[in-house]
């Protein structure tokens, strides 16, 4: 159960992020002020009542299979999670709460757009975070192999 419980957080959460960022993208570089305010309320509510339970989820169920783990897998993808869980709680969700608010009152200034970026930047480091942690779950699963060195051709 908790391997299932961990399985489906651990793709729900990255999911959820990545979705985030490509809609903000999208809808920064192409969309109007009133379909990035729509977007900014969206990410704040269902966004992040998904998003921050999964997360929740994701670190609860992986601390509890990696207690019967050893190994560089299971020690690396410990040494992340503390920082996900970090940037996620003390960068992403208060630049989604603030920007809601900011968009929804049309105030689109030179502030609105720093704390965008800042969003951005840390949206993207966990989202690497995140592959990286689904990248060595998927390998110690066994539902992912790891490559052979390359062997070089004789001549
Ligand atoms: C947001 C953070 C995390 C993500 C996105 C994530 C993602 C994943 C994924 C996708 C799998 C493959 C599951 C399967 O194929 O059944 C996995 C497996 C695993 N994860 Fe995580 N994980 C995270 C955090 C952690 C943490 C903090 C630990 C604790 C050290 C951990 C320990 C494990 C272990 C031991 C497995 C292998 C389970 C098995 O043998 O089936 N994970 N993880």
């Amino acid at each position: 159960m908790p391997k299932r419980a961990h399985l489906i957080a651990g793709i729900l959460a990255p999911l959820c992020i990545a979705t985030f960022f490509i809609s903000t993208l999208m809808v920064e570089l192409f969309g109007s002020h009133e379909a990035v305010a729509q977007l900014k309320s969206l990410i704040v509510t269902p966004g992040l009542w998904i998003l921050i339970p999964a997360m929740v989820a994701a670190g609860a169920s992986g601390m509890f299979l990696g207690k019967s783990r050893r190994g560089r897998l299971v020690d690396a993808k410990k040494k992340r999670m503390p920082l996900i869980a970090a940037n996620g709680l003390l960068v992403l969700v208060p630049c989604a709460i603030a920007l809601n608010r900011w968009a929804s009152a049309g105030g689109f200034d030179t502030t609105f757009y720093i704390v965008q970026s800042i969003e951005l930047l840390a949206g993207a480091t966990n989202l690497t975070l995140m592959g990286l942690n689904v990248r060595d779950g998927l390998r110690m699963a066994g539902r992912l192999r790891v490559a052979p060195p390359a062997i070089k051709k004789a001549q």
